[in-house]
């Protein structure tokens, strides 16, 4: 027998989950649950409020408490004959407003509870609040509206995965509505994420891709697409995807390009190309891409070049190509003369970053990949930063319960969404978008250097950041225990530590022809305790002896 599930309850704060909820439990037959109460009844403390757990604890206090308390629900067996028996749900909780924005919450969530989505206008829900009796910490000394403005693009992306209700109707009159949605979309797979953002739909969840996908093509009525992949994405992900769709009734043009870095040549566009023009394929097809960031990059200048642009969806399957490469729509081939120098913007309709992808990825480049997350945590990502520093020993030797506890989920979801932010300020790359160049300065000159053999991408980008680090620190721009903190975490993924042969003179030369040079001069991203800036005037000396300690693997 399949275990009952919880029927929980997500939206903004104020529009009436509890109502709601108190109503389906009655109408179900189950016990309700308030986790907002609940957190409260465990601090044990007489006539406590959210409001005094904020003071006393901080928000992050709360959520800590929240967090314990989401992961230890288990739903209890609907009694008999009920209508949550018949539903196999066996409680409605109700999530308090940022409950459901904690990635681990949702990750515990996501097979034990089935999320409805209560939206109403923010008027409506503007209207209740001024009402309300409820001390809401988030919602004190703010115009609702513009709170509520705030807070739905910050969470929005959080509740879209769920079956959404939406309705200006008082929230305890929509038991029935509710229940009719629910059965009718229970057994569907629901992603962790679904954001709308500058490089398209963006998608993240477990086993999701097929679905997703599908939802996309169907969107679209379309009943063929372009699928391009790699032999060993093919393998791990792409030849199950595309059965499914056979089964699904879309008939799959396949285009295989070579594994890794081999296809992003010219002259492989040109024949996929050929090859696309001989399968009649039109405007209106839409190409999918299947594979790591080399793939990603090919195909997405494949699909901005055939026909003069045809819309395309990434289907990460690396960690690099899921939190960087598949996000923010540049694409691109190399030359012999050096790395991505021909290539196009072209946004994806949808990236869509299934987390099963990466069971199958080497440690090494897991590790590697890791190095540009923590370049988003050095750029300000507090929790990515923890997270980072819990993870690293289980990174680097690739435990599998970091698939299981939510870890990697929490990773692709933080580091992902902080691409997705800056490329949405700057698309073009003449603002924010730098700062995502950290560490890639000596990183980028460390590859050109090393003859792109024998080191990742991620990896070069963990020599990189130790030299921004000690270019900082010795500018006193990056403080003394951020970078020590920093280095600490970059030793414990073993990033950046053994020494390099490559020769200090030819790394300054392949710095000095970076793209982020500006009238000569190289634009040097640092960190410091708001996150970053640039500086231009970095001396020379200081530069040469950051590249020495870098290459000699002393900090
Ligand atoms: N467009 C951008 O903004 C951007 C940003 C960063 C990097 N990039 C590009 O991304 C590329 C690097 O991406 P990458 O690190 O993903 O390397 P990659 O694409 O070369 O993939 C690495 C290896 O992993 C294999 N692989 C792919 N999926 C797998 C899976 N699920 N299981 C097991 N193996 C799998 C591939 O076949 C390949 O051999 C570089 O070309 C870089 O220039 C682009």
């Amino acid at each position: 027998m399949q275990m009952a599930r919880d029927l929980a309850l997500v939206g903004l704060p104020g529009v009436g989950k509890s109502s709601l909820g108190k109503r389906l439990a009655a109408k179900l037959g189950v016990p309700f649950l308030d986790t907002d109460r609940a957190v409260i009844a465990e601090t044990g403390v007489s006539h406590d409020s959210v409001a005094a757990i904020f003071e006393r604890e901080g928000e992050e206090g709360f959520r800590r408490r929240e967090r314990e308390l989401i992961a230890s629900l288990v739903a209890p067996e609907p009694p008999t004959g009920s209508l949550g028996a018949e539903l196999g749900i066996g409680r409605v909780v109700a999530l308090g407003g940022g409950a459901a924005a904690d990635p681990r919450n949702r990750w515990a969530l996501r097979e034990r509870a089935i999320l409805l989505w209560l939206d109403a206008p923010d008027n409506a829900i503007a209207r209740r609040l001024r009402t309300a009796r409820v001390v809401r910490p988030l919602m004190n000394h703010a115009d609702p509206t513009a709170t509520l403005e705030r807070l739905r693009n910050d969470r929005e992306r959080f509740y879209r995965p769920g079956i959404r209700l939406v309705s200006s109707r008082s929230p305890g009159s929509l038991a029935d509505e509710a229940i009719a949605l629910v059965r009718s979309h229970v057994d569907s797979a629901r992603p962790l994420v679904d954001a709308t953002t500058s490089s398209g739909r963006w998608v993240v969840g477990d086993q999701i891709a097929s679905d997703a996908l599908r939802s996309v093509l169907a969107e679209r009525r379309a009943t063929r697409m372009v699928l391009v992949t790699e032999p060993i994405a093919a393998r791990h992900v792409a030849a199950p995807l595309r059965d499914a769709l056979h089964s699904a009734g879309i008939d799959v043009i396949q285009i295989d390009l070579p594994s890794g870095e081999a296809a992003k040549e010219l002259h492989e566009i040109g024949a996929a190309a050929q090859r696309l023009a001989n399968a009649g394929v039109e405007r209106g097809d839409l190409l999918v891409a299947v594979g790591g960031g080399a793939l990603t990059d090919a195909a997405g200048l494949l699909a901005a070049l055939y026909l003069r642009g045809l819309d395309w969806v990434a289907i990460p399957t690396t960690l690099a190509a899921q939190i960087d490469a598949s996000l923010g729509g540049k694409t691109g081939v190399d030359l012999p003369q050096g790395k991505n120098l021909v290539g196009a913007f072209h946004q994806p309709q949808a990236v869509i970053a299934d987390l099963a992808a990466l069971r199958t990825l080497p440690v090494r480049q897991l590790v590697a990949a890791s190095a540009e997350a923590a370049k988003v945590a050095l750029l300000g990502e507090a929790r990515l930063f923890t997270v980072l520093e819990e993870a690293a020993p289980r990174l680097r030797s690739g435990d599998p319960s970091l698939h299981n506890d939510g870890t990697l989920a929490e990773i692709v979801e933080r580091a992902g969404w902080w691409k997705c932010r800056v490329v949405a300020a700057d698309e073009r790359e003449s603002g924010e978008r730098i700062s995502l160049n950290l560490g890639h300065t000596l990183g980028h000159a460390l590859e050109q250097a090393a003859g792109y053999q024998n080191l990742l991408h991620g990896e070069a980008v963990g020599y990189g950041l130790r030299a921004a680090l000690y270019i900082g620190r010795e500018l006193g721009v990056t403080p003394v225990p951020l970078a020590d903190r920093a280095l600490a975490l970059l030793d414990a993924l073993d990033l950046g530590v053994a020494p390099r042969t490559e020769s200090v003179a030819d790394l300054l030369a392949a710095a000095g022809r970076d793209k982020k040079v500006a009238d000569s001069k190289i634009r040097w991203v640092l960190v410091n305790n708001d996150g970053y800036l640039v500086r231009n005037d970095v001396p020379a000396s200081l530069v040469e002896r950051a590249a020495v300690a870098m290459l000699a693997g002393t900090h």
